[in-house]
Parts: structure tokens; sequence; C-alpha cells
């Protein structure tokens, strides 16, 4: 069966995306995660027709590319919104009130921890450590990361959000508006943030669109 027959109905720059990744390893198998991601950008999410079509290019069983689907979170099972906010709640950030910070953002956002608001504006998520420990407690939206986060910060944070819709969210100027004490002096400012809250393959925003230099 030909590759397209497998995924007609992605686009044809997934196709042929799929198509070098499927090239670029010696065992198609060791392809299934970037796969994953390809299938879910074509979706918004991974549906369970995304992954078998995955299992039929990779040559797993479609319960072995479940298994890899359920176990890292960036896999999105279900339509995530706008905005996913994703609250560290491990150890460093738990001791530094992450449950508070939680709670401050579920309420703000009208988005329950793992799951979507009912205007599509929200997600929210706890995670494990996101590696900004020095900063605890850590939040991300949409992947961009901002650290020493309050309460009242996180609620600010989500009124911001809805009230002036970027659509390029970026983490310095996030941090700025909504942190608190970083882990370390990040350096220069970053010239791209996340205009979406699926990661991997998508298209990222651009400072310059910003009005950033
Ligand atoms: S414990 Fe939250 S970033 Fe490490």
């Amino acid at each position: 069966m030909t590759l397209a027959a497998v995924i007609p109905d992605w686009t044809s720059p997934n196709q042929e995306r799929a198509r070098k990744l499927l090239d670029a390893y010696p065992e198609r198998r060791s392809a299934v995660m970037p796969l994953l991601y390809l299938a879910q950008l074509e979706h918004g999410h991974l549906t369970d027709s995304g992954m078998t079509q995955v299992a039929e290019l990779t040559g797993l069983t479609p319960a072995q590319v479940q298994a890899v689907a359920s176990f890292y979170t960036m896999y999105k099972r279900d339509h995530v919104g706008k905005y996913l906010i994703s609250v560290c709640t491990s150890i460093s950030c738990f001791l530094m009130g992450s449950d508070e910070v939680l709670t401050a953002v579920e309420e703000e956002s009208d988005a329950l921890d793992g799951t979507t608001s009912a205007d599509g504006t929200f997600s929210v998520e706890h995670v494990e450590c996101i590696g900004a420990c020095g900063g605890a407690p850590a939040v991300q939206v949409n992947y961009e990361l901002i650290e020493g986060v309050t309460p009242e910060k996180g609620k600010a944070l989500c009124q911001w959000l809805r009230d002036a819709a970027p659509e390029v969210v970026l983490t310095d100027e996030m941090q700025e508006l909504f942190g608190g004490v970083r882990s370390f002096d990040w350096g220069s400012k970053e010239a791209e943030g996340a205009v979406a809250p699926v990661p991997a393959f998508g298209p990222y925003g651009s400072a310059k669109r910003e009005g950033r230099s």
C-alpha cells in the first residue's frame, strides 16, 4: 500500500514530511514519535484514526502506538483550547504553592485540571517537573515558560490571555507581566514564541510580527 493511500486525508506537505521521516530511519517503527506529532498537527489532537494511520505507516500495532501516545503528555487525545496552561505540581513547585496557583488558574479560566473551557479559550493541566525548579512555581502557556507565578498572577495571566488574545505568546513578555523570581538570567530576548497549543511541526510566531526587534 502506498503512503498516500494510508494517509489520504493528510495535507500534501505533511504527506511529504511523513515520507521523509520514514526514509530517515533504518527501522520504520523508529519514526513513531515524530509521526504522532504530524498526526496531531493534522487533526488538532490525536484521533483514533490518526493513531491507526501511524500504526500502518510504522508497522506497529495500534496498541503499541496507543501505548506511546498515552505515555507522553505532549500528545493530546482531546481537543485543546487556544491557550494550554500547564502548571507544574512536582515537588519544588508544590513546596512553593503550585496547588494554589493551579486552583486560581482553574477558577479564572473556567477550566478544571485536565479539561477545556466551554468557549475553547483555555485548556488547563497539571504537569510533572518542567525543569524550572529554581523559579518555582513554574507555569507554561503553549509551552512558553513563566517562573515565580503566584495565584494572583496566575489569575491575571488568564485575564490577559482572554482580553488581549495574543496570536503569539512570548515567554519574555509573560515573564515580565506575570512572573516573579527567575531561576537564572535567561539572556537575550527570544525571537519567536508559540502560536498554537499543539507542539512540534507547527508554525512558530515571529517577534517581528509582534513589532519586536
Ligand atoms: S518541580 Fe516544578 S519545575 Fe521542577
